[in-house]
């Protein structure tokens, strides 16, 4: 099986943990957005999707390479992100509380198979937090790296017996 994941981490290379260590169990290439050549990933049987949360969702350049991408025919996809705060807890300006819920949407209207979405947080110096120090400090932990490889290995076992092969 061949997999890839698509990523970007700026602030402070939070979500490129979180994307190697996913990857490590995946055996994945790992590629930026802009590295991706979007023609060719037909020959990935797994793609994975990932960044830091900025503004309540995706890094932009994620959202746009989704756009530009042919449809997906049902090819299996899966999504992470790490952020300041917990996910799921604030209104955000696009009516969901969940970071995620662009991103899914996106894939979803490309055909996707959405198998499986990450979340943990990151250290979060942006705006007004860097005079605190940051919030969620020393995130993502020894933890947070354990559960992302548990979730790559639940992934291993929702994929069909020889798919890909
Ligand atoms: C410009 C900017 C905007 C951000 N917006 C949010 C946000 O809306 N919600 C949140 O919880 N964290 C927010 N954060 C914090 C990041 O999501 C968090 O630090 C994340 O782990 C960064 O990942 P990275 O190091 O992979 O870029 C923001 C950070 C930056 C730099």
């Amino acid at each position: 099986m061949k997999t890839l994941i698509i990523y970007i981490s700026i602030h402070h290379g939070n979500t490129e943990k979180i994307a190697k260590e996913i990857a490590e169990v995946l055996d994945a290439k790992l590629l930026k957005p802009w590295e991706v050549n979007e023609d060719n990933l037909s020959e990935y049987d797994l793609i994975g999707f990932g960044s830091g949360v900025y503004f309540g969702k995706h890094h932009k350049s994620l959202l746009s390479l989704i756009d530009r991408l042919p449809e997906a025919e049902n090819r299996k996809t899966f999504i992470f992100s790490t952020s300041g705060m917990r996910n799921g807890i604030a209104q955000r300006p696009h009516g969901s509380s969940d970071f995620n819920q662009l991103l899914k949407e996106k894939l979803l209207q490309k055909d996707f198979d959405l198998i499986g979405e990450f979340s943990c947080r990151g250290f979060d110096t942006y705006g007004p937090f860097k005079f605190i120090g940051g919030i969620s400090k020393g995130r993502p932990n020894k933890e947070d790296l354990g559960k992302a490889r548990k979730f790559a290995q639940e992934l291993l076992v929702k994929l069909p017996a020889g798919y890909g092969i």
